[in-house]
């Protein structure tokens, strides 16, 4: 199925793998929308594509805001969600409601946009949602973080009966060298660190980079038969 000419809306595209889905859709002639919280970041975003790109700033977790933006576009034949808020509280420290921004975005996000862009969708359209490898392998510390990625793959499989013939899929990324990292460590260098030291970990030696994730993204929303699976790309982590 060609993305020529195709409605592909990416939550969370202004950074990362977003961003680099947001690139390769448009490369294959679709008409892109990214969202965001952040303006600064959408802008910077819309200039590095180059292109005709629609951009909206909105939290993933404002479900008004989801619904309006699904309302206003009318049409949308591909969703890609990779917003989220990620929660770190290693041994119950931190306050359980500090806590709950992971579940607000990954899960209910993805719940809102499958929610109010499937009526809008052609019979052949798709929803991808992102988790990650901490839904099999959890990390200390990230356990609600881990819940979120399992109850998103759980989700999709639902979704890909209830919605269907629309198709419901999840991308799950091990370590993606992306901003994600510095944003998280407060900065580069620490960054840059953490990724070698976790792709010296895995049986392929690397990092992922977005354009990994992209590329899996658009197999998804291309694929006529792929509904219900999630797909991992995580240089062989889950198996080292
Ligand atoms: N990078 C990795 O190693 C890795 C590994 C496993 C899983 N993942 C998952 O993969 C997904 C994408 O990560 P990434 O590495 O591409 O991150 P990134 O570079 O930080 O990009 C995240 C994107 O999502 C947006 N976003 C974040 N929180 C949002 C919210 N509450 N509402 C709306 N938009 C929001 C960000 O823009 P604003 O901040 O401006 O809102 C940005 O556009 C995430 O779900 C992450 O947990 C990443």
């Amino acid at each position: 199925m060609s993305l020529k000419d195709k409605i592909v809306v990416v939550i969370g595209g202004s950074s990362g793998m977003g961003l680099a889905t947001a690139k390769a859709a448009m490369a294959e002639g679709a008409k892109v929308v990214i969202t965001g919280r952040s303006e600064d970041r959408l802008r910077s975003a819309s200039q590095d594509l180059r292109g005709t790109v629609r951009t909206v700033a909105l939290d993933a977790a404002d479900e008004a805001g989801t619904r309006a933006l699904f309302e206003d576009l009318g049409h949308v034949d591909h969703v890609f969600f990779t917003a989220a808020t990620l929660t770190f509280s290693p041994g119950f420290k931190a306050e359980s409601a500090a806590l709950r921004a992971a579940i607000d975005t990954r899960l209910w996000g993805a719940y809102y946009a499958a929610k109010y862009a499937a009526p809008k969708m052609p019979p052949e359209g798709s929803i991808t949602f992102t988790t990650g490898t901490a839904s099999q392998k959890p990390v200390p510390g990230l356990a609600i973080v881990a819940a979120s990625c399992g109850a998103v793959e759980a989700l999709a499989r639902a979704l890909a009966i209830e919605l269907a013939p629309i198709r419901v899929n999840v991308v799950r990324p091990g370590l993606i060298d992306t901003p994600l990292h510095e944003k998280l460590l407060g900065g580069k260098e620490r960054a840059l660190k953490q990724i070698a030291a976790g792709a010296a970990r895995l049986p392929l030696k690397r990092a992922g980079r977005s354009e990994d994730v992209a590329e899996a993204a658009l197999f998804l929303m291309k694929n006529c038969f792929a509904t219900g699976i999630t797909l991992t790309l995580d240089g062989g982590h889950l198996l080292a």
